[in-house]
C-alpha cells in the first residue's frame, strides 16, 4: 500500500489586496514526483515558502508522513522532514562546496554546542562523519571534483546541483525543489533530469517547481497547476496537459507578456 508523505488541504496566504494563495490542497504519495506549475507570479514559491516556514499562512492545515505538521521555524521544518532549494539560490558563498553540504547535515547530529566548542572527541568524530557523507552527497549530485571549491566560483548550474546536495543532507522525506532547471542549458537539463529520477530511484520524495515543459511532462506523477494563486487542475501530466483551463492559463499569460 502506497503511504502519504504530504497533505496540504485549504492553504490561503494574502499579502495586502493580493490573494496569493486560495485554499490550495495537494497530497504527494512516498516515491512520487509531484509537480507545482503555472505561470508567473502564480503563487508556487509563496506554496513553497509556507510549506517551508518562511511565511505563515492565513489558513491550512498540514500533515508530514500522518503526523499533523506545522511549519514554524526553518531549522524546525528541517528536522520534521522537509528540505528545500530556492529560486533564487542561497549558498554561502565564500564556504566552499563541501562545506556548503555540511551545513545542511548539521540538523542531523546529536554532539550540539557544548561538542563544538570544546571540540570533543564525539565531535571531531562526527565532524568527520559529516565530512565523509558531504563528500559521498557532491558525488551523487555530480559535483565530487569541486568539494574544494568556494560556491560562488561554481557554474550556475553546479551551484544549483550544490543545493540539491545541502537538501539532501538532512535526510529529508521531501524535498522541494524550486525551479532547479532555471539558468540551465539543454544538456545540464538532460542531467537535472536524470538526477531527479535518480533521487526518486532512491525513495525519496520530491516536490518540483519547474517552467520546462518538457521536464515536468518527463517527471512528474501528478501536478498541479496554479493560476493567481488558485488551483485551476491536479492530475496526472497527461489529464493536465488536456485541461481547458490549463491552456488558457498558459495562452492568456502570453497575451499578458509574462
Ligand atoms: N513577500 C511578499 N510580499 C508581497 N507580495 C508577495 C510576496 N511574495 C510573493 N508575493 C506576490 O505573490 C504572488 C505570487 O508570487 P510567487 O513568487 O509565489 O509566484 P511564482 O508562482 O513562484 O512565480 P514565478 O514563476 O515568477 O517564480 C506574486 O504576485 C508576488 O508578487
Ligand atoms: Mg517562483
Amino acid at each position: 500500500m502506497s503511504e502519504t508523505i504530504l497533505k496540504v488541504s485549504g492553504v490561503s496566504k494574502r499579502f495586502g489586496g493580493l490573494q496569493a494563495l486560495s485554499e490550495v490542497g495537494i497530497t504527494i504519495m512516498k516515491g512520487q514526483v509531484y509537480g507545482l506549475i503555472g505561470p508567473n507570479g502564480a503563487g508556487k514559491t509563496t506554496f513553497f515558502n509556507v510549506l517551508t516556514g518562511l511565511y505563515t499562512p492565513d489558513s491550512g492545515s498540514f500533515e508530514l508522513g500522518g503526523k499533523p505538521y506545522k511549519p514554524t521555524a526553518v531549522h524546525e521544518v528541517a528536522k520534521a522532514g522537509i528540505a528545500r532549494t530556492f529560486q533564487n539560490i542561497r549558498l554561502f558563498a565564500e564556504m566552499t562546496a563541501l562545506e556548503n553540504v555540511m551545513v545542511g547535515r548539521h540538523v542531523r547530529t546529536h554532539s550540539g554546542l557544548i561538542g563544538a566548542v570544546f571540540r570533543t572527541a564525539a565531535f571531531k568524530a562526527e565532524e568527520a562523519a559529516i565530512a565523509s557523507r558531504a563528500q559521498e552527497l557532491l558525488d551523487y549530485v555530480g559535483i565530487g571534483r569541486f568539494a574544494q571549491y568556494k560556491a560562488r566560483t561554481l557554474s550556475y548550474g553546479d551551484q544549483r546541483r550544490l543545493e540539491i546536495a545541502r537538501a539532501l543532507a538532512t535526510d529529508p522525506k521531501l524535498i522541494a525543489l524550486d525551479e532547479p532547471a532555471a539558468g540551465m542549458n539543454a544538456s545540464e537539463k538532460v542531467v537535472l533530469r536524470e538526477l531527479i529520477d535518480q533521487i526518486r530511484k532512491d525513495g525519496r520524495t520530491i516536490l518540483l517547481i519547474e517552467h520546462d515543459v518538457k521536464l515536468v511532462m518527463g517527471l512528474c506523477d501528478r501536478l498541479t497547476v496554479l493560476d493567481y494563486g488558485k488551483q485551476i487542475a491536479e492530475g496526472t501530466a497527461a489529464e493536465v496537459q488536456k485541461n481547458e483551463k490549463v491552456i488558457e492559463a498558459y495562452l492568456g499569460a502570453d497575451h499578458k507578456n509574462h
